[in-house]
């Protein structure tokens, strides 16, 4: 039989990043979005922490839909920032701005810091909620470094600006970005990939539990 669970987002390249986890893993999971779910009012995300807002997504979820729900909620973490924009991410230059404004912003921001101290990670928290009202969250890691200048087409938000510690250099040794990396690529190093799978483990207990 074919389980399904809610993941609380209406981002498509993370959902499809869920359900090829899942099916790498070798579960007959079918993850479902809150469009086919059944639409309900998304959350304010209110809370300061990565974990608050994921908890936050998923209890909502699983409050609309009855279904175990997961929730991720991520950003960018800059040392020179002290750790900002961290959950200001999306909205890091302001609420109507875009992904390339905020990165701009960004760069403008730390045009003045040396090569050495450009350093930075994308944090992704993971949060599980079921029906019974258990919760679980697992975080996950992309540590790198910030370029000078976006490159790259592939990937959203900040990607075209970061440089993974993970990343493999182009053939011409030049380092890639994170949007210069194919979608699997990205998902095996990401931080989003390493929380989800960290998660794994939990839903297959729990699918078997049911
Ligand atoms: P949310 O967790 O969907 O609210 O995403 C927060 C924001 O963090 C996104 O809008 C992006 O700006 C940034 N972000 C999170 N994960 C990534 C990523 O994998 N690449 C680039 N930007 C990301």
């Amino acid at each position: 039989m074919t389980s399904q669970i809610l993941l609380a987002t209406n981002n498509a390249k993370k959902l499809a990043e869920l359900q090829s986890i899942v099916d790498e893993a070798g579960l007959t999971v079918t993850v479902v979005s809150p469009k086919t779910a059944g639409a309900y009012p998304e959350p304010a995300e209110t809370e300061w922490s990565f974990v608050g807002n994921a908890l936050i997504k998923a209890r909502a979820g699983v409050a609309a839909t009855g279904l175990i729900t997961i929730a991720d909620d991520s950003g960018l973490c800059v040392d020179a920032l002290g750790g900002m924009p961290g959950v200001r991410s999306s909205r890091w230059a302001g609420p109507e701005c875009d992904d390339t404004a905020n990165l701009e912003l960004v760069l403008r921001q730390i045009d003045d810091v040396d090569e050495d101290r450009r350093t930075a990670k994308f944090v992704s928290v993971v949060a599980l909620v079921t029906p019974d009202g258990a919760e679980h969250t697992w975080t996950g890691e992309m540590p790198g470094v910030l370029a000078t200048a976006p490159r790259g087409e592939g990937g959203f938000g900040y990607d075209p600006i970061f440089v993974a510690d993970d990343s493999t250099a182009a053939d011409d040794g030049e380092p890639r970005t994170n949007a210069e990396l194919s979608a699997p690529e990205k998902n095996a190093i990401s931080h989003r990939g390493k929380a989800m799978r960290a998660m794994l483990p939990t839903l297959v207990e729990l699918l078997g539990a049911r």
